[in-house]
């Protein structure tokens, strides 16, 4: 990775749409000592986002960014991200493919935790393909984000149990769980060299 670690932390932005569990994982990681991220910017496509709830109570600069037009939203994001000096973008729940363009500001520097075990169920839905499929095992990656959907590099994963009695919902929530301790070991890992 092209990064290190100097004095400084990591200048880190988490970009979310929805509830922010992730986010609010990565803030509580980036405050311990051995955390090599500082969380500095949080982006959203959505001004109802849950987690910009998040930015507040942890006073981090929150940016909500209109994506009518994905052209002129990605340039404001860049512009944001540059402004704060930002070197690393952590999807969190961000329910907007970004283009080929945008990610070439960013090769190797933007992360997406998914909530399957890649490549298996790329896209939405990813619970309910499981238990369809009566996979035994559902789980969750983090992985680099190329400009093709859920397909870059694996950083790590984790695996959870599918039981019998698992609905989508119970085992979204399983691994919900685990994504919150996978997203900072991730980070962790591409940052320990
Ligand atoms: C997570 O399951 C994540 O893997 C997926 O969207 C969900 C976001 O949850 N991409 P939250 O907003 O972090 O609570």
């Amino acid at each position: 990775m092209v990064l290190s670690i100097g004095t400084n932390k990591i200048k880190t932005a988490v970009f979310i749409s929805g509830t922010g569990s992730n986010l609010k994982s990565l803030i509580k990681f980036s405050k311990l000592n051995k955390s090599p991220i500082s969380i500095n910017l949080i982006i959203t496509n959505n001004k109802f986002a849950k987690g910009l709830k998040y930015g507040t109570i942890f006073k981090i600069k929150k940016k909500i960014i209109n994506f009518k037009n994905k052209d002129i939203a990605e340039k404001k994001i860049l512009k944001e991200l540059k402004k704060n000096k930002i070197e690393l973008i952590c999807l969190a729940g961000f329910m907007k493919i970004l283009s080929k363009n945008f990610i070439k500001n960013f090769t190797g520097k933007i992360l997406n935790i998914h909530p399957s075990l890649l490549p298996k169920y790329k896209g939405l839905n990813t619970h309910k393909r499981a238990i369809e499929n009566k996979d035994k095992y559902s789980g969750c990656s983090v992985h680099f984000v190329n400009a093709k959907l859920d397909s870059g590099k694996t950083i790590l994963q984790k695996k959870v149990k599918i039981l019998k009695k698992d609905t989508t919902d119970s085992l979204a929530k399983k691994v919900l769980a685990q994504e919150h301790k996978l997203y900072p070991k991730a980070i962790s890992k591409i940052f320990s060299l």
